[in-house]
């Protein structure tokens, strides 16, 4: 089956995507003072990916979370938002804040087939409760975009953004404040699949991968933007393996996050028991933390706008080619030690 129908193996995805965890990698040694990251996600609760990558960057004393801030996506930003705030009332950290962002991309419009695959980026439908009930603790009231702005502004050169959602919120910062993108020490993104590279196929069209396809010109922005990026591609995520072995570890851990997930996935995991899928979300923090997990090449890296078949692919060469002479230098990732993430994955999640 080809990686771009998304929608038969996002199930199966989420599943094993909300479940990864790390061991204790310890690339920084222990007397760096933890990396300063906002969290950008398009956030929902297990077995969203999103949501194990969020448990893993608080499981992780390299990684001082000064703020999430949500964007439409895989859900509705509204979802995001309330999914997100409850996972850290269990997660016992309500001192983090939470600041919504948009509730749509750019220019990206709503079409059929839009709605028939993953991802309800294009509604407004109200958030379902979470499990044990909305969080009592809201969303900030500052909007996403100017956290972003006033965080960069007050740690500038210091800040790590992790971006596992559609780049909405980082262009529209990087757009709307002249000098930001010189102020972020960098930014790790979950997204793209390049057709240049081993295992580059899209899984929303033939060669977009979900996040960039969503928000092609969002992506365009951030990837031209001059902050030193780190990309975490289909390529090197298509190498993960999420199982039930996995899961079983996790939830005989039995912590309030661990319990989190046996409510959520349990059922559809005690189902398909031969269930495997991939992480995304939760690779792009583990190599954050443990660089040394993954290999990476710097490749020439833009983002097709065009609004045709190709809408939201990216592309990657060692050199500029015809076209693309707007094209950017970018880390990427392309193979892993994938018993070695799903260790560390697997230990820190279940840490009490
Ligand atoms: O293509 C995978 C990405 O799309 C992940 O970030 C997942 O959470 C979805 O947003
Ligand atoms: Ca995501």
């Amino acid at each position: 089956m080809g990686q771009w129908k998304y929608s038969v193996l996002r199930a199966v995805s989420l599943l094993a995507i909300t479940l990864s965890l790390f061991p204790a990698a310890r690339a920084q040694g222990p007397s760096a003072s933890p990396t300063k990251v906002i969290f950008d996600t398009d956030f929902a609760v297990p077995p969203q990916d999103d949501a194990t990558a969020l448990m893993l960057a608080l499981k992780s004393p390299e990684l001082n979370i000064l703020g999430v801030t949500t964007v439409a996506g895989n859900d509705t930003v509204q979802r995001a938002t309330s999914d997100a705030l409850r996972v850290l009332e269990i997660a016992e950290r309500t001192d983090i804040p939470v600041y919504e962002g948009f509730n749509r991309p750019w220019l990206h419009e709503k079409t059929e087939f839009a709605t028939k695959v993953h991802g309800k980026w294009w509604s407004d439908e109200a958030p379902p409760m979470p499990p044990g009930g909305f969080a009592k603790k809201k969303a900030e009231s500052e909007s996403a975009v100017t956290f972003l702005i006033r965080a960069v502004e007050r740690n500038p050169n210091e800040i790590t953004i992790i971006a596992i959602g559609p780049l909405t919120n980082v262009a529209t910062a990087i757009r709307q404040k002249a000098g930001f993108a010189k102020k972020v020490k960098k930014i790790v993104i979950m997204g793209g699949a390049f057709a240049s590279l081993a295992d580059g196929s899209g899984n929303v069209t033939p060669n977009a991968e979900f996040n960039f396809w969503v928000d092609p010109e969002a992506a365009q922005v951030v990837i031209r933007s001059g902050i030193p990026i780190v990309l975490t591609p289909l390529n090197v995520t298509s190498k993960t393996d999420f199982s039930k072995a996995s899961y079983d570890k996790i939830v005989a851990a039995d912590t309030p996050l661990t319990r989190l997930i046996k409510q959520t996935m349990g059922p559809w995991v005690e189902k398909h028991p031969t269930m495997h899928s991939q992480m995304y979300d939760q690779l792009t923090v583990a190599a954050l933390v443990d660089p040394t997990l993954v290999k990476t090449k710097d490749l020439y890296v833009d983002v097709d706008i065009n609004h045709g078949p190709d809408y939201g692919t990216s592309l990657g060469a060692d050199r500029v080619w015809e076209g693309a002479e707007g094209a950017v230098k970018v880390s990427v990732q392309y193979d892993v030690d994938a018993n070695r993430f799903l260790q560390m994955f697997t230990e820190r999640i279940t840490s009490k």
